[in-house]
């Protein structure tokens, strides 16, 4: 009897234990275990793919949204970054931006204008004399209706525009400064028909390689030169295989920051507010920091190169303006006389270019 009293005891002891270590377990009595599921079901990510270094304006631009988004939402929504082209090259962003791959891409306005031909209007030579008239198209109705293009025609939400610098040109066989200097060169460049017209007016030709593979075509001696921002140049060691630097401000590059539509819609509308602030603060910040990041990095390739750097004169750059102006015509047609009429107005305004 005794045995078995002690045997029903046991037994006893063992349900227990098994009710309180395993079932309580598995029906959500762990409040560690339960907590990082909820975290995980709960949290959205949005990656966002680009082509540059961390060390340009798009690069510490970038970095310093995800802090303003994760920080206001408390961690609830992570922004995931691939730069250097290291998830998506410059070519694959945009179908794996329309396949939700990735939720925010930022590409440059003239690779968009593969798909809407109008974001080539920022390609035109000359259009901006300075950064207030640049911010001027971004900000105002030049920038909103391109947002709105992008999104009717291609269905990808258009956030904002956000901005690098000026375009120079470097190359290895000889200082640019006159349009007749060009002839017979051949330059990498980023797509876009306005750009490609503007070096076949100087007599070169162009291959529109992507941005990552520009250094090892220096290299190589494909290309004898190519076009860009201080802070490309610069944190691509592009100059590395070249000689000559023009400063010749001829273009802006600036990006449109895309993010997938149906994304965009299924997030909850307290965190759309939230990503919207810090985007408004982000645009802001690299508005300013650009400039400065094109300066600095200008006076280090000065300091730190042997390229020999030629900065436009206003008459140098006049015979420029009177080879190329036959692209404005040109194009008239493509970008609608709307949008031009807008781009004639700002142009004609004043301000500070730079360098
Ligand atoms: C380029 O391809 O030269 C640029 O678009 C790179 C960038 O994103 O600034």
């Amino acid at each position: 009897m005794r045995t078995f009293l002690f045997i029903g005891f046991f037994i006893l002891t063992g349900i227990v234990t098994a009710y309180v270590v395993g079932f309580q377990t598995r029906d959500g009595f762990s409040a560690e275990y339960d907590d990082d599921q909820e975290k995980m079901r709960d949290q959205i990510v949005i990656k966002v793919s680009h082509v540059v270094s961390e060390n340009t304006p798009k690069g510490k631009a970038v970095r310093r949204f995800k802090d303003l988004v994760e920080e206001s939402t408390k961690g609830k929504v992570k922004v995931e970054i691939y730069p250097n082209g290291s998830l998506y090259s410059d070519i694959s962003e945009w179908d794996a931006l329309k396949n939700n791959n990735v939720q925010m891409i930022i590409p440059a306005t003239s690779k968009v204008s593969q798909y809407v031909p109008e974001y080539g209007l920022f390609d035109l030579p000359f259009a901006f004399n300075s950064y207030d008239q640049v911010q001027q198209a971004f900000e105002g109705e030049i920038g909103k209706r391109l947002l709105e293009k992008v999104e009717k025609r291609e269905g990808v939400k258009g956030v904002s525009f956000w901005y690098n610098g000026f375009k120079q040109i470097t190359n290895n066989e000889r200082p640019l400064i006159t349009p007749a200097d060009f002839n017979r060169l051949h330059f990498r460049t980023m797509p876009g028909e306005v750009i490609k017209d503007q070096y076949q007016a100087m007599g070169a030709a162009v291959s529109d390689l992507p941005f990552n593979k520009t250094y090892e075509n220096l290299e190589v001696g494909f290309i004898d030169g190519q076009e860009n921002t201080i802070t490309n140049i610069y944190s691509k060691k592009l100059y590395g295989h070249q000689s000559y630097l023009t400063v010749s401000n001829h273009s802006y590059l600036g990006y449109v920051v895309l993010m997938n539509e149906e994304f965009w819609d299924g997030l909850p509308e307290e965190y759309q507010e939230e990503i919207d602030s810090a985007m408004v603060q982000t645009t802001d910040w690299i508005r300013r920091h650009s400039i400065e990041m094109n300066d600095s990095q200008m006076r280090e390739l000065k300091r730190n190169t042997d390229l020999d750097v030629h900065i436009l004169l206003n008459g140098e750059k006049k015979e420029w303006k009177e080879t190329l102006a036959p692209l404005y015509e040109e194009y008239e047609n493509v970008f609608g006389k709307d949008l031009m009429r807008e781009l004639r107005e700002i142009n004609g305004s004043t301000g500070q270019q730079g360098f």
